[in-house]
């Protein structure tokens, strides 16, 4: 890159000492912009921004961007904010959809092996989810076949967690979540349980089914623009909690899913897929054990 040294302002009384930036060129704005955010008081936001900048920069260099391309996605981002809500959340869609979202989950939880791993939190978390006993039916009304969850939860050392908190959320037959239904008055497929005495759990819910995301925003667009699908294998929502521990953010996901090795997030890891088995009366179960990782000592 060019080396810059930016002219200092001759006759801006409050910036005397900024460097101008008048006749800048496609060789040294990049720099020029970086020099104005010297003096970001907060030093993280400043590292942000600065390499922010110089990879947007870099980008459209690399892609040689029109006016006509940014303006393009000037829109395409203008309609993402227009399609989020408090229902809808199209930004977090957009990143699960670039692997952003996984990106940064997979460079947060470098956990020790034998500790189940983080996968995404997706947009259709609520909290206030209903409270359940150990047994109950989670599934509140929401439709598919009948299905029985169990496992324990464990320390990455083998100890039961007991009283760890489980909630669990997902789709129902139709593969729409309770929240993503006009007019539907309770919660339904999501709950939350206290890990029994020997950590142990167990509920009833219905078979989770592989399901589109949203596909009827930008999001969608950009999907079938770039010529991808919009479908997730079959997965549980899980995100636990238990004091000492790293709080766990996962999915389980139900072998033998068409999906598995094209999920449209990237969430899949080979150590969160379980066998769903059907039972004599028809019914589902699947077992999966969760281990925590141990808080580290400060
Ligand atoms: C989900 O699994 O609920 C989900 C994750 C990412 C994007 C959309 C949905
Ligand atoms: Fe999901």
């Amino acid at each position: 890159m060019v080396a810059f040294t930016p002219p200092i302002c001759q006759n801006a009384s409050t910036h005397a000492k900024e460097p101008s930036v008048r006749n800048l060129n496609q060789d040294t704005l990049t720099e020029a912009v970086i020099t104005r955010l010297a003096d970001t008081p907060d030093p993280r936001l400043k590292e942000i921004m600065t390499s922010l900048v110089t990879h947007l920069h870099a980008f459209a260099r690399e892609v040689k961007l029109t006016e006509a391309e940014w303006f393009a996605g000037i829109e395409f981002l203008t309609r993402v904010g227009h399609m989020t809500d408090d229902k809808r959340q199209e930004f977090i869609l957009l990143s699960d959809t670039l692997g952003l979202s996984m990106l940064t989950v997979a460079m947060n939880n470098d956990k020790p092996p034998g500790c189940t791993e983080a996968t995404v939190f997706g947009p259709f978390h609520v909290d206030g989810a209903p409270h359940y006993e150990l047994g109950e039916d989670v599934a509140n009304g929401a439709i598919g076949e009948p299905c029985e969850v169990h496992g324990v939860v464990r320390g990455a050392g083998g100890e039961p967690v007991p009283g760890a908190v489980i909630e669990v959320w997902q789709a129902d037959a139709h593969g729409k979540y309770d929240v993503q239904r006009e007019g539907l008055k309770q919660h339904q497929a999501r709950g939350v349980l206290a890990a029994g005495r020997h950590g142990e759990y167990r509920f009833r819910t219905i078979l989770a089914q592989a399901y589109p995301i949203p596909d009827d925003g930008p999001v969608g667009d950009m999907l079938r623009a770039t010529g991808r699908h919009p479908w997730r294998p079959a997965h549980l929502h899980f995100m636990i909690k238990a004091p000492g521990y790293e709080t766990l953010i996962t999915h389980v996901f139900r072998k033998g899913d068409p999906y598995l090795d094209s999920d449209a997030v990237f969430g899949v890891r080979e150590s969160l897929v379980a066998d769903w088995v059907q039972q004599p009366d028809g019914g589902w179960r699947v077992d999966y054990d969760f281990v925590l990782n141990p808080l580290r000592r400060q």
